[in-house]
């Protein structure tokens, strides 16, 4: 697919919703007792992955364009999967799914595509072995495929080397099976969606700082769910409204979650015209209108705790940081390396052939901003997030840029690249 340098970006847009919380919509209400409701569900690959292995597992899904209803069968509801569950290319299925079918009395096997198989899952293996489960990487090199056997789950009290939200749900998820209560600590704060929607569920789930306690015992009952718009979605065009001169455009129904939001922190800082407009809250979860303007912007440096909180955004981060005045540090990220793609060695690789000037760390990346950027041949890997980063790159670039295995974008945004063309006509 090819893009070129845009006029001013206008209008209004609403993102579909938010990718996690479409996820622990299916699973938690396929635990919990009733028909659980949902609406604004992000109709992407990834999630329907998480759906077709649910109804692998016996829980009968309905679809239809207004809403998902998930008929619930409370948490010892679930029956053996005649075959191999499929996750595709969704780490959050693999790792949630994971906790959950560790407390199952029955035993199954789960891979996904070729990306899946080389992701880390020994972050999950470790503490589900700590808890009593019977879990295993069937090559022995720490990833998918994997082999879970029925077993019982003691609770245990955790701490995690790495902020991952993925890590936390599945200790969590498997606490729900387990004999006594499960903690776990984090190094700071990852999104915070299953702790608010397991509680809405009526778990006994607690927080304190970045640890979680869940008690098991409780039952989970239906719910309504309305999912709010995908703050990481939304990125993609607060990226190209700032890049694009005499942009100004309205994104509506944002989740704006504080374990989510560094996007909105980090743009800011470098000197983004940013507001929030009618904020609101619904299922525990904070929403709001965001006005975004074309905005001089200059470097910062990005670092700490704020990187859980936009862990999936640092590509756009980091194409952003071209077109600002000044150095653009992003450190403490190692954990691009082991997303979809390694987003560093991508990143770097696509940028520099944009002529942007950038180098790659152990941990991140050092951009210097503002030298010009020409379009290039951009490699995907088929990483969605990288696809719709140069996507917008390309909206500030000179020439024409080309994106290879742009439909990768299905992921998490099927409809991105006709809402990006809505905007920048
Ligand atoms: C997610 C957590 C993050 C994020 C991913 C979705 C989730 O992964 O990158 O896109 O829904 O819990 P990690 O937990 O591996 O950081």
């Amino acid at each position: 697919m090819i893009f070129t340098r845009a006029t001013a970006l206008r209008g209004e847009i609403t993102v579909p919703g938010d990718k996690s919380i479409s996820h622990r919509s299916v699973m938690f209400g396929a635990l919990a007792k009733g028909t659980t409701r949902v609406t604004n569900f992000l109709r992407g690959a990834d999630c329907l992955s998480t759906i077709a292995c649910f109804r692998k597992l016996g829980i009968r899904v309905d679809e239809s364009p207004e809403e998902i209803l998930i008929h619930g069968q409370g948490l010892s509801g679930l029956s053996a999967p005649a075959s191999t569950l499929d996750v595709g290319n969704s780490g959050t299925t693999t790792r949630l799914i994971c906790g959950i079918l560790a407390g199952q009395p029955f035993s199954c096997r789960l891979t996904g595509d070729e990306s899946i198989q080389s992701r880390p899952m020994k972050r999950i293996i470790d503490p589900l072995t700590l808890m009593g489960a019977r879990i295993q990487s069937e090559r022995g090199d720490g990833c998918a495929p994997l082999i879970l056997q029925g077993a019982g789950l003691h609770g245990i009290d955790y701490s995690s080397g790495v902020a991952s939200a993925q890590v936390k749900s599945c200790i969590l998820l498997a606490g729900l099976y387990a004999d006594g209560v499960t903690t776990v600590t984090e190094p700071c704060l990852s999104r915070n969606h299953t702790e608010i929607m397991l509680k809405h569920f009526g778990a006994d789930i607690n927080t304190h700082g970045t640890t979680a306690s869940v008690r098991p015992g409780r039952p989970l009952l239906a719910q309504d769910i309305r999912v709010p718009g995908d703050i990481s979605s939304a990125a993609y065009f607060i990226a190209a409204a700032l890049i694009v001169p005499g942009s100004e455009i309205l994104i509506r129904d944002v989740g704006v979650n504080p374990t989510r939001d560094g996007i909105l922190c980090v743009c800011r800082d470098m000197g983004a015209d940013i507001t929030l407009l009618n904020q609101n809250r619904g299922n525990g979860e904070p929403t709001a209108d965001l006005l975004v303007r074309h905005s001089a912007l200059h470097g910062v440096t990005v670092g700490g705790s704020v990187i859980p909180t936009l862990i999936d955004e640092l590509p756009v981060v980091a194409a952003l940081a071209c077109f600002a005045e000044g150095t653009t540090v992003i450190r403490d990220a190692q954990e691009l390396k082991v997303k979809e793609s390694n987003r560093i060695d991508v990143m770097v690789r696509n940028l520099r052939a944009m002529g942007a000037h950038i180098e790659a760390t152990d941990d991140g990346m050092i951009i210097e901003g503002g030298h010009p950027l020409h379009g290039a041949d951009i490699d995907s890997r088929l990483d969605h997030r990288i696809a719709m980063t140069f996507a917008v790159t390309a909206l500030g670039a000179d020439g024409e840029t080309t994106i290879h295995d742009a439909d990768c974008v299905r992921i998490s945004y099927p409809g991105f690249y006709d809402d990006l063309r809505k905007l920048a006509r």
